[in-house]
């Protein structure tokens, strides 16, 4: 898996991955063949990795609260990490989370200010008084 997104062989350190797949079937049942890939434009696709994506970021959470490290790896071609576990073409991978015991413990990383990120009541009042 480490190999196949883009060789980023830092993941080998980790011990277990969880692999996090959405499922278009859930929303496309009348579609037989379907192959959904990084292109396609089917709607229910976002949906469903809307939906996993939320799905992903709380496993995220509970790794860091029993202090556990990961990271999102999404940086792959969904043709080069399916058929090495054999997912069929129907389900997309929405994220690989490397899972283990971190061996460091960075520091804070920079964040935007929260006027740079935030608007409110309008799409680019920033101030909070409109
Ligand atoms: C959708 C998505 C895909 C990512 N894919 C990778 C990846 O393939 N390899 C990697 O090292 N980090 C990946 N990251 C993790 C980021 O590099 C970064 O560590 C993470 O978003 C936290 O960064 P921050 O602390 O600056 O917010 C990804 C993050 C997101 C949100």
């Amino acid at each position: 898996l480490a190999k196949a997104a883009h060789g980023q062989s830092w993941m080998e350190a980790a011990p277990v991955f969880i692999v996090c797949v959405a499922d278009v079937r859930c929303r496309i049942q009348d579609e037989p063949g379907l192959e959904v890939k990084e292109t396609s434009p089917h709607f229910a696709l976002k949906q469903v990795i809307r939906d996993t994506a939320i799905a992903v970021e709380h496993a995220v959470l509970e790794a860091e609260s029993m202090g556990l490290g990961t990271c999102w790896v999404a940086w792959y071609e969904q043709a080069d990490v399916r058929p090495i576990l054999g997912i069929p073409a129907d389900k997309f991978v929405v994220a690989i989370l490397p899972l283990g015991y971190p061996a460091e413990t960075p520091g804070e990383r920079p964040r935007k200010k929260l006027d740079e990120i935030v608007m409110f009541e309008k799409w680019e009042e920033r101030s909070g008084k409109a």
